[in-house]
């Protein structure tokens, strides 16, 4: 067995992916993943341009446009200006909030662009289906940001699936390790904390475990559809979670009436203190904090003294779950576990445990270890990742992510794409239900 066949990670591999073509990126959205997948461009700038940013906070917009060397008829603070031009790209990324990836999504496939979309792909089952509808109706290709499905570490995993290695894979136990401090960052204070101004966070965070849990389950389709995969049926899900801490009946006596961590007595004991948070870790997250202007330390501080993310964590307006279980039976019998969990050590290096008939892969984020029932073999795959990237983050697959999508556009080849949009929507609906069957307290049949 290769022990890293599937990893291109060298620059000698990396040319390969070099065609003479530079694909034209529009951003929508000029936050912190539109920014992120945007440096694409600076890495490979013989493989991609931006040519255009839209964003309402006037900041951000410009700076983007002044990394980029955007002249100001490029630079847009409502994409509707956008789509009544011409069209002067080849694609567009939208990277907006949750809540407003519909909307421009479609309008930018009945114009013609291929869409790369963050995930989730949108906040409805059927608002998911019209942007996958719009996407076919126009022929343009869908990518969604389900960044997991393109990290080395996990296309290694897939590869010793589908290699027949551990023979036929029986069930899979998955963890989501969301982190204490993130999740009160993003989901008691954040911009994920409130179902209303979001969604449910089975969504908003663990779309992409399952939809790489679904992957896994997944076998190399045989159809030539325009998927390479073929996903098995989803016979049965539950779940159970909730919100279960981060509200007013788990404050400590001590915080008192303290509503704001600089003012709080035991702020220096609280592990979501957003002192400590923000200000030991500065800077951590300060452009999260300061969306719209230099993120100073002072204007840092100015936000805790104001903003949402200087709020108590249990006083704040979130609602969203900080821990939820979703069980699965496939229509072959084989099963899966899932728990996302906020209180944990490690910030989202996910584990995953895969049990197969001949053997069992079990994956810590960096290395997968292999156990064979047969022979009693043991080995350690520590799959290659490129390392000269600013795109680092889930173990660089924004970096795979960015590479595979530019390559689709420029080759109008789809197959490159390993989240288009059948993958998304089947393993969206997984998402869908297993809330349901939370709220309603039931086993959903499919
Ligand atoms: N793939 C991943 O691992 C991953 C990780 C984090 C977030 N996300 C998703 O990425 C998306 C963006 O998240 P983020 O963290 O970058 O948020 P962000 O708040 O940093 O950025 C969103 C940006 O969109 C802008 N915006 C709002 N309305 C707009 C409009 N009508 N037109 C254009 N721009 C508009 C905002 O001003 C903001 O700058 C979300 O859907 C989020 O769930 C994905």
């Amino acid at each position: 067995m290769n022990k890293d066949s599937v990893n291109i990670s060298t620059e000698e591999d990396e040319s390969q992916f070099d065609n003479g073509k530079v694909v034209k990126l529009i951003v929508v959205g000029c936050g912190q993943r539109g920014h992120v997948y945007s440096q694409y461009a600076i890495e490979r700038p013989n493989r991609l341009k931006i040519v255009g940013v839209c964003d309402p906070i006037k900041y951000r917009r410009e700076k983007m446009a002044k990394e980029f060397g955007l002249e100001q008829d490029k630079i847009f603070s409502d994409w509707n200006d956008i789509i009544n031009l011409e069209k002067f790209a080849d694609a567009v990324l939208i990277a907006t909030p949750d809540q407003l990836h519909r909307d421009p999504a479609i309008a930018f496939a009945n114009k013609g662009y291929h869409l790369l979309v963050e995930k989730p792909l949108a906040i409805t089952e059927e608002d998911c289906k019209l942007i996958v509808d719009a996407a076919k109706k126009n022929n343009v290709m869908l990518s969604v940001c389900h960044v997991l499905r393109y990290s080395p570490i996990n296309l290694k995993i897939k590869e010793l699936i589908d290699s027949g290695l551990i023979g036929k894979v029986m069930n899979i136990q998955h963890l989501e390790p969301i982190g204490y401090y993130h999740f009160a960052h993003s989901y008691v204070r954040g911009n994920w904390s409130n179902i209303e101004k979001s969604s449910f966070s089975l969504l908003t965070k663990s779309c992409h475990d399952l939809d790489l849990i679904h992957f896994f389950f997944s076998s190399p389709a045989t159809d030539g559809g325009k998927s390479k995969y073929s996903y098995k049926k989803c016979k049965k899900i539950s779940s159970f979670g909730g919100l279960t801490y981060f509200n007013k009946e788990n404050k400590p006596k001590e915080a008192g009436d303290a509503k704001r961590c600089l003012s709080c007595p035991i702020s220096n004991k609280c592990p979501y203190s957003a002192s400590k948070i923000y200000l030991e870790f500065y800077p951590w997250k300060k452009f999260v904090l300061v969306p719209d202007r230099e993120p100073t330390l002072e204007n840092v501080k100015l936000a805790l003294q104001n903003g949402p993310y200087g709020v108590c964590a249990y006083e704040s307006d979130n609602d969203v779950a900080d821990q939820q279980i979703v069980n699965l039976e496939f229509d072959d019998g084989t099963t899966c576990s899932f728990s996302m969990v906020a209180f944990t050590e490690e910030m989202c290096i996910r584990k995953t445990r895969i049990f197969g008939t001949h053997g069992q892969l079990e994956c810590n984020g960096s290395n997968i270890v292999y156990d064979d029932f047969r022979f009693g073999d043991k080995e350690i795959f520590t799959p290659k990742v490129i390392q000269n990237t600013k795109m680092s983050n889930h173990g660089a697959s924004d970096y795979y992510l960015m590479r595979s999508f530019v390559y689709a556009v420029s080759q109008n080849d789809p197959t490159q794409i390993l989240s288009g949009p059948d993958d998304t929507l089947t393993s969206h609906l997984l998402v869908f239900k297993a809330e349901e069957s939370r709220l309603k307290n039931t086993v959903i049949n499919f």
